[in-house]
């Protein structure tokens, strides 16, 4: 038997004797870009054992889920075809490593076991959920889960969403200034769900001390969040009524967040984390028909009228042209940007999140920058975004 097929058996063996907790594949040779590495781990998904794929790529993640069979196969296909130089197992009794070397040979060797084992596969899951307990007084106040903090049936899709979107903050969460209150504003707070598991992630999961406040225009939102703040004891935690468009966030602004707050609410929302240069500004754009119009009034001819004759074609453009502005828009201020898929397409079509984390502006990229918008707004036939015209950048 081969050092190779020898590694495969090892893999197979542990996951007959229920000793493996995970491999990991890395040293990238192969020719998909930006893919670094693969973390594999079982799950138990509806009481079926699988194995979970983690592919890393350098922005995102994706995640696989096999049947035991297929995923030897691809692991195979992966170490031998697909260009993984190194191996790690991580079983209980030892971590085994395949490593392809210089003669262009396989190794293996064995050393120490260093990863211990969750303490079932169920639990495992429960732990990827960011919001540590359902047991939380502001879950059940919210109608989230019953007085034994059980989610409600209807409330399973808002759960989700919840715990995703502090997943997909969480590393920038870290990041953030340690040593001071942090300051955080969430623009068209609605109910509070994002802000309720926003405060309590910062200040009781990452133990930072933030001070946050949600803006929302309507009387009863804010009295009902007021009111479960208080009974929560998140004395640090606020809601306030007004406008996005009045309110004025305090200079030392750490976090923005505007979530499907209506059309150019999101671009004042924007502007005002811009001003205060808030280390971090994240928004889920809602609908965009500032934009629209004037794509549907001047009907620019330009190479993409076969699609932007469509209506439905002429909405998604309208929507990506306007958060693409948006993202470009952030990255002359310096920071730097990303676009994200919030949410499934099956629960809502506003899925797109931006996310802009502050640097420090580049001049010649802002040139660039400026020419970009001339050109973009001439092609399509719009005259102005919003965003550009409250930060002042028409020319
Ligand atoms: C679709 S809800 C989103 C709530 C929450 N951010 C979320 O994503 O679950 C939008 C909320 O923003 C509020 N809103 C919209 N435009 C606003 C504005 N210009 N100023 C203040 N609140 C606004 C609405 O009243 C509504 O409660």
């Amino acid at each position: 038997m081969t050092t190779y097929q020898d590694f495969i058996t090892h893999i197979q063996s542990s996951i007959q004797a229920s000793n493996f907790i995970k491999l990991s594949l890395g040293d990238y040779k192969g020719g998909e870009p930006d893919l670094k590495n693969i973390y594999i781990k079982p799950v138990l998904i509806k009481r079926v054992f699988k194995l979970s794929f983690t592919y890393r790529y350098k922005t995102r993640d994706i995640t696989k889920n096999f049947m035991v069979e297929e995923a030897i196969e691809q692991i195979q296909t992966l170490l031998q075809e697909n260009g993984f130089r190194v191996a790690t197992l991580f079983t209980t009794k030892e971590n085994t490593i395949c490593q392809w070397n210089k003669k262009r040979e396989w190794m293996l060797k064995s050393e120490q076991p260093t990863a211990s084992k969750p303490d079932s596969l169920a639990h495992d899951h429960q732990k990827e959920r960011k919001i540590g307990s359902t047991s939380k007084k502001y879950l059940a106040e919210l109608r989230l889960t019953d007085s034994e903090g059980k989610v409600f049936k209807n409330a399973q899709d808002k759960w989700r969403q919840i715990n995703h979107y502090i997943e997909l903050l969480s590393s920038m969460l870290k990041e953030l200034p340690a040593e001071k209150e942090l300051n955080v504003v969430d623009m068209g707070a609605g109910k509070g769900y994002l802000t309720f598991a926003l405060y309590d992630y910062l200040n009781n999961e990452l133990n930072k001390q933030a001070a946050v406040v949600g803006v929302e225009y309507r009387e009863d939102l804010v009295s009902l969040c007021n009111d479960i703040a208080d009974k929560s004891n998140f004395n640090a935690l606020s809601f306030v009524q007004g406008t996005i468009e009045d309110y004025n966030p305090s200079p030392e602004l750490n976090v923005l967040i505007a979530l499907h707050a209506c059309d150019t609410a999101t671009d004042d929302a924007i502007f005002k984390g811009i001003t205060k240069e808030a280390d971090l500004i994240v928004v889920a754009p809602c609908c965009h028909k500032q934009v629209r119009r004037q794509l549907e009034k001047v009907k620019a001819t330009n190479d993409l009228d076969f699609m932007t004759q469509y209506g439905i074609f002429l909405e998604r453009h309208a929507e990506m042209l306007t958060d693409g502005i948006r993202a470009l828009i952030l990255e002359y201020y310096g920071y730097q940007t990303k676009v994200l898929q919030f949410v499934a397409d099956a629960h809502t079509p506003k899925n797109v999140m931006i996310v802009g984390v502050k640097k420090t502006p580049n001049l010649k990229r802002q040139q660039e920058i400026l020419a970009q918008l001339q050109e973009t707004k001439a092609y399509f036939g719009i005259g102005y975004h919003y965003l550009e015209r409250l930060c002042g950048l028409t020319s």
